[in-house]
């Protein structure tokens, strides 16, 4: 096992988005050296912190030619992401989701690139039958986006397995927060907390709440949203851990869950704006509650989240939404 302090060669794909760049930032902090890759379709190429090197293009063809430069790991975050997008273009998810990461893993194959972390989701669940989601839930996703992470996980057991590959999965739940300048911009926003704080920021005149019918004790939806910090530092730990030959999932949230109205409010507090709010219908596919049970992070990787009160993230988010 590496110790976390061990400086390494990595290749961040998707480290001009969100959680990519945040991510970066981190490791860049903790010594390794590394090389974003990102076709700049979603991301932005100022989001890339300045120390890394940085090189447009698709993941995986980089990655085929870049790997044989000898690196210690890839952490996989490029991907299309967005649930109801999925549902319209299936094509788009499962070519640029699955091809384009079993090619990442030939290559990494082909170049000996030995561990590689990658970006699941708590959509690879689908409905939980049981609160909070451990990672022996069945995996039985609702919707494409998590069908085509759920279908590379399974690619990755089988490279890992086969090809003696060091692989972790990350499950995440809604991450929200900033790092400084390193937070959420997105073309087309989707996410609740940056489309409420649009709203104080008068980009948006009020927030929809999808549904106050849900069997819920306000009737929104409940959800378990983690800072993007914890999150990106659960990716050092899972690098430093990766044991050869053995793919392990963890899920990544606070274990505790807030509904859409908390959000709101916990945005009305940090921000001193009214946020005027109307309830909408329920938008396609959200389950009534999404609460992570991370239990086998903290307990093999020893990860703790530490900016887990909501106040907080949503003060972090402000902040970076004010930019
Ligand atoms: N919501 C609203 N109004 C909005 C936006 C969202 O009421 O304008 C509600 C949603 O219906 C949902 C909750 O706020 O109940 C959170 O919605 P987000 O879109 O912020 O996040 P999701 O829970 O839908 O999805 C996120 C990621 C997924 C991941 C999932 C796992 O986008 O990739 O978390 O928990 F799978």
């Amino acid at each position: 096992m590496d110790n976390e302090g061990t400086r390494q060669k990595l290749v961040v794909t998707g480290g001009a988005g969100y959680i990519g760049s945040v991510c970066t930032a981190r490791l860049l902090e903790a010594g390794h050296e590394v090389t974003v890759v990102d076709d700049l379709s979603t991301g932005h190429r100022d989001a890339v912190p300045d120390d890394a090197r940085f090189i447009e293009g698709d993941a995986a063809e980089v990655a085929s030619t870049l790997l044989a430069d000898g690196f210690d790991g890839v952490l996989h975050f490029a991907a299309k992401s967005l649930v109801g997008e999925s549902m319209q273009d299936p094509s788009g998810y499962w070519h640029g989701n699955v091809l384009t990461s079993l090619r990442l893993l030939d290559a990494m194959r082909a170049n000996g690139t030995p561990k590689l972390v990658f970006s699941s989701t708590a959509a690879t669940y689908g409905e939980p039958k049981e609160t909070p989601i451990a990672e022996s839930a069945p995996a039985e996703p609702t919707n494409t986006y998590g069908a085509t992470k759920l279908a590379i996980d399974h690619a990755i057991t089988s490279y890992a397995r086969a090809h003696g590959l060091a692989a972790v999965s990350l499950r995440y739940f809604n991450v929200a927060g900033a790092y400084g300048r390193y937070g959420e911009r997105h073309t087309t926003e989707t996410h609740l907390i940056p489309i409420v704080l649009q709203v104080a920021t008068g980009d948006r005149a009020q927030v929809q709440i999808y549904g106050d019918d849900y069997p819920t004790p306000d009737g929104t939806a409940v959800r378990d949203y983690i800072h993007v910090v914890d999150l990106a530092d659960a990716h050092l730990l899972a690098l430093a851990n990766a044991a050869a030959g053995e793919h392990t999932i963890y899920n990544l949230g606070n274990g505790t869950g807030f509904s859409v109205r908390q959000v709101i409010d916990a945005c009305r507090e940090v921000t001193g704006h009214e946020i005027p709010a109307v309830v909408a219908q329920r938008r396609a596919g959200d389950p009534a509650v999404l609460v992570a049970s991370s239990e086998r992070a903290q307990a093999e990787l020893g990860w703790k989240p530490e900016r887990a009160d909501l106040t907080g993230i949503v003060a972090d988010a402000w902040k970076f939404a004010q930019r």
